[in-house]
């Protein structure tokens, strides 16, 4: 017995498997478009054929990823927001559905660091934190699922977690732990909640990349190059990260390839986590 549509699926697996890479058609919901992850997978994605709403809290940052996204192929329309309510979780979901119908994915690539100690740290930081890496991708699933109802075979969630949602072995960094744990606790729960739905929930966890919550890492300074030493040792593949390493495995989530894949959180960090 197979599930409606999977009969294909299975087809292609054996006869034309780069036929489960394809995306194009399909439409992509995006926060954080303006930063390092959210500009480089609207990039990839607008490449392979996407229709994308970008929603960003930055208008100039925005309107330059959209000129890129469209240059590379996609179809784009934007919106000035950032996942702070159900209203604006509510209004990105909306303008996807009005520039483009129901979306197919949804990519929560919002999301913010706040390191202090914790005897330093305000309590307006670690909400801020918790709000933006936890409270935000759970109201954009929510208004995601009003959205898809009850069209939701195929249709996928992908949420950006860390390493440190597993590891506590940063200093500073227990808001941004506590929310990284939160963010693979809300993805195996919603990949429970709605695997009847057909609708997948994964999440990758990045090691460091760069981007402006990292740029003091790859600074050429003490305490970058100190920093950069302290994570090096633990990375077997030599190397700290660059957004376009998690291009592949994010259009794996985000395509039928994964059709069986949920609740997941996919480490991409050089190996980091295997030791
Ligand atoms: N860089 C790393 O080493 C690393 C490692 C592991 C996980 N991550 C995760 O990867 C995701 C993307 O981060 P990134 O590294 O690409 O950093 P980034 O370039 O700073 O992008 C994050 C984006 O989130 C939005 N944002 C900022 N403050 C926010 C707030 N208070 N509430 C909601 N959204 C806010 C901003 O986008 P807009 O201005 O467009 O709204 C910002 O550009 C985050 O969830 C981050 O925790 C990063």
């Amino acid at each position: 017995m197979t599930i409606e549509g999977t009969d294909e699926l299975l087809h292609d697996a054996l006869y034309n498997p780069l036929a489960l890479f394809h995306v194009s058609g399909k439409t992509a919901v995006i926060t954080g478009a303006s930063g390092a992850y959210g500009r480089t997978i609207a990039i990839a994605l607008a490449s392979l054929g996407c229709n994308l709403l970008l929603a960003s809290g930055s208008s100039d940052e925005l309107a330059k990823v959209a000129k890129e996204a469209s240059d590379a192929g996609g179809n784009v329309a934007v919106i000035q927001a950032r996942p702070d309510t159900i209203d604006d979780a509510s209004a990105i979901i909306g303008a996807a559905v009005a520039s483009f119908g129901t979306p197919d994915m949804l990519i929560v690539a919002s999301g913010l660091n706040l390191p202090a100690m914790i005897d330093d740290m305000v309590v307006e930081d670690w909400e801020a934190v918790m709000d933006a890496n936890v409270r935000g991708p759970w109201l954009m699933a929510k208004a995601f699922s009003a959205a898809v109802g009850d069209q939701g075979r195929g249709k996928k969630v992908l949420f950006v977690s860390s390493v440190r949602g597993r590891l506590g072995n940063a200093v500073g960094y227990t808001a941004y732990c506590s929310s990284k744990g939160g963010v693979d606790a809300l993805t195996r729960a919603l990949a429970i909640e709605w695997g009847s739905r057909g609708i997948t929930v994964n999440a990758i966890a990045p090691t460091v990349f760069r981007s402006s919550l990292t740029s003091w890492i790859f600074a050429d300074d003490d305490r970058g190059r100190a920093a950069r030493a302290r994570n090096l040792s633990r990375i077997p593949l030599g190397r700290l990260g660059e957004p376009e390493d998690l291009v592949g495995v994010s259009v794996y989530l985000l395509s039928p390839a994964s059709d069986f894949c949920t609740g997941q959180v996919h480490y991409i960090d050089g190996g980091y986590t295997a030791g």
